[in-house]
């Protein structure tokens, strides 16, 4: 009767592992996340030094940030529940506030710039506090972050 029972504890190995591998994972959105990141620092940057036409080409990549591949999309869908429209409502006023960032930009009207750089950054703020920490904690396990 010894077989079976290796056999079930080394089953159970692989599926720990799996269950292991799949929480470490990081999301496609991490890396989204981490590329909008460096645009903030780059159109930093680009204020400083008033280089409008870097702060114009940066805020349309952050305008138009890709989205993650579907199977992710219908986890992150799944996991927000009736949340789904306020997470989005986030993403759409990154959107509008990085695209009217890009039109200040062209104008090289430094004030509006900034102005709409803070807009931005609350968009960026606001979808952090109100679901970060349960998003991390849900897709890596508390102990991720
Ligand atoms: C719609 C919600 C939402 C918006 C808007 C949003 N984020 Fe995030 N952000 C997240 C979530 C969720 C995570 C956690 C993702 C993860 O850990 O996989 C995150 C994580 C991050 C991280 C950390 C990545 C890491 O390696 O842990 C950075 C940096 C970041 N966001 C930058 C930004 C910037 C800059 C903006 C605005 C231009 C922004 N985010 C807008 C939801 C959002």
């Amino acid at each position: 009767m010894k077989k079976p029972l290796i056999l079930v504890a080394s089953l159970m190995g692989i599926a720990f592992s799996a269950a292991h591998a799949q929480a470490a994972e990081p999301l496609e959105l991490r890396k989204i996340m981490n590329d909008l990141g460096k645009s903030m620092e780059i159109v930093t940057g680009g204020i400083s030094r008033e280089d409008w036409s870097l702060v114009e080409k940066t805020s349309h990549l952050i305008a138009e940030h890709p989205q993650p591949p579907l199977p992710e999309k219908m986890r992150i869908i799944t996991f927000m529940g009736t949340n789904m429209s306020k997470f989005k409502g986030f993403d759409e006023q990154t959107h509008e506030a990085a695209s009217e960032m890009a039109a200040a930009a062209q104008e090289k009207h430094g004030q509006k710039v900034i102005s709409l750089f803070q807009k931005l950054q609350l968009s960026c703020l606001g979808c952090h506090q109100a679901f970060r920490p349960e998003f991390v904690a849900n897709f890596y396990g508390n102990a991720a972050k």
